[in-house]
């Protein structure tokens, strides 16, 4: 009997990536291979978020396409944000979908698999608490240099837009000595880089432990020698977390700091919990603490009662902090979130005018800083090849993707380069280092 197939399809946040890797860890145990394209796969899954509407609707078309590759005794299931939050009305609304599965539910998808077989569509949305799938070894691609260790799941935030607290269910954390054992084998296995995921990572408290315990002993693992995490809230940098992140060798000078809105009346909608004049607080003491530090975020335009005011503010605080780089989004409204109820929604049209605005800003600014840093050197991993031939993806300490002209076992290793151009965005480089001392690993 040659062994089952699994496509994974994954869309959404680093979460999902790590969740995806969960699921075909878990389903290898059962003698799945995982395969690269829906066509003859025995199992096709798509890993989904929930976060806009636009993408929800994206990702359903996307699973009426896939069907097609659906062959007799074959299973089409939906998995991840979307799926908890549709739950049965997901199996209700497409027939061709045999099994929904929110994020908590992925050890019992081998169950629903052969459920599904026998014609029994079924759905599993509950949180379980106490699901960190400790035991389950996630299938990461092999021999790359980096990897992704959810360190918590769930949110216990509750900001008046998001949907994740009803898709991914309260907060749980793993404990630290979990996370370190998973670390020292992953370090055993070849990856130097390590990216912590959580909602809101740096609240991370075990119990025993902070996420500044967290850092130093990450962080003193022999052979990492990046440590990332992602997502921070800006709440949560406490002195002790600063203080880790200063002095652990380790630990990238980048942080991806979500504001959302740089106006003060709008985060009190939101409910951020911080001001316009405590998020830059904050970034004056991470600037203070990490020299050189690279910080980008997320921001939503057009959020329920946002004014020309609100939204100015925004762009003055792009500029005001000189972010490296945003991510923008228009404001989508999400069922079950208490923004539906705050009046005064945006007009689509005037959100969209000022989506274009915000992004023209985003790319000024980081453009300038951008072209600020041609001529400079800094040791960069290199991550792939390019998409554009002959060249390398690398990335800087500081999360600048910087494009270099070698040869593919240059992967995985570490360089230092000059940064020569930019496009804006992303950098040409050269490397420094003497061609014989090229290849350093670890
Ligand atoms: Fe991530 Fe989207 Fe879920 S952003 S947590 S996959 S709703």
């Amino acid at each position: 009997m040659t062994a089952p197939k699994v496509y994974v399809e994954t869309y959404g946040c680093q979460m999902n990536v790590a969740d995806s890797e969960l699921i075909v860890g878990l389903l290898g145990r059962e003698g799945y291979i995982p395969v690269q394209s829906p066509e003859g796969a025995d199992v096709i899954l798509v890993n989904t978020c929930a976060v806009r509407d636009h993408a929800e609707r994206r990702v359903m078309g996307r699973v009426g396409e896939l069907k097609r590759y659906k062959g007799p005794g074959g299973v089409l299931g939906v998995v991840g944000c979307m799926a908890q939050r549709l739950g049965l009305g997901l199996l209700e609304r497409a027939s061709h979908v045999d099994l929904v599965v929110g994020p908590d539910g992925y050890r019992g998808l081998p169950e629903l698999i052969a459920a599904a077989r026998s014609g029994d569509r079924r759905a599993d949305t509950e949180f379980k608490s106490w699901e960190h799938y400790e035991d389950v070894d996630a299938a990461r691609p092999q021999g790359g240099p980096s990897a992704f260790v959810t360190v918590q799941r769930g949110c216990d935030y509750r900001c008046t837009f998001c949907v994740v607290p009803m898709t991914r269910g309260p907060e749980r954390i793993r404990k630290l000595d979990d996370v370190l054992r998973e670390v020292e084998r992953l370090a055993a296995d070849g990856v130097s880089e390590i990216t912590l995921l959580g909602q809101t990572v740096n609240s991370y408290h075990d119990g025993q432990h902070h996420f500044g315990h967290l850092l130093r002993a990450v962080g003193a693992v022999p052979g990492v020698r990046r440590l990332r995490f992602t997502s921070p809230h800006p709440n949560d940098f406490s002195e002790a977390v600063v203080a880790a992140m200063a002095e652990v060798p380790a630990v990238c000078e980048h942080v991806h700091l979500p504001v959302q809105s740089g106006s003060s009346r709008v985060l009190k909608r939101m409910l951020r919990r911080y001001t316009r004049e405590q998020y830059l607080a904050c970034v004056a003491r991470l600037r203070e603490a990490i020299p050189g530090l690279a910080l980008t975020t997320d921001i939503i335009v057009g959020s329920p009662g946002e004014t020309e005011q609100d939204f100015q503010e925004t762009e003055s605080l792009v500029r005001e902090v000189g972010f490296d780089d945003a991510y923008t989004f228009r404001y989508s409204p999400r069922d079950g979130t208490p923004a539906l109820k705050i009046p005064d929604q945006v007009p689509d049209g005037l959100a969209g005018e000022r989506l274009e605005r915000l992004i023209r800003t985003v790319r000024e600014v980081s453009r300038g800083r951008n072209l600020a840093l041609v001529g400079s050197t800094h040791e960069v991993l290199v991550e792939k090849p390019a998409r554009r031939g002959g060249l390398l993806q690398t990335r800087t300490r500081t999360n600048k993707v910087a494009l270099v002209r070698g040869p593919a076992p240059w992967i995985g290793t570490y360089l230092r380069v000059r940064l020569t151009g930019t496009t804006g965005a992303t950098f040409t480089a050269t490397p420094v280092t003497a061609l014989k001392e090229l290849a350093i690993v670890g």
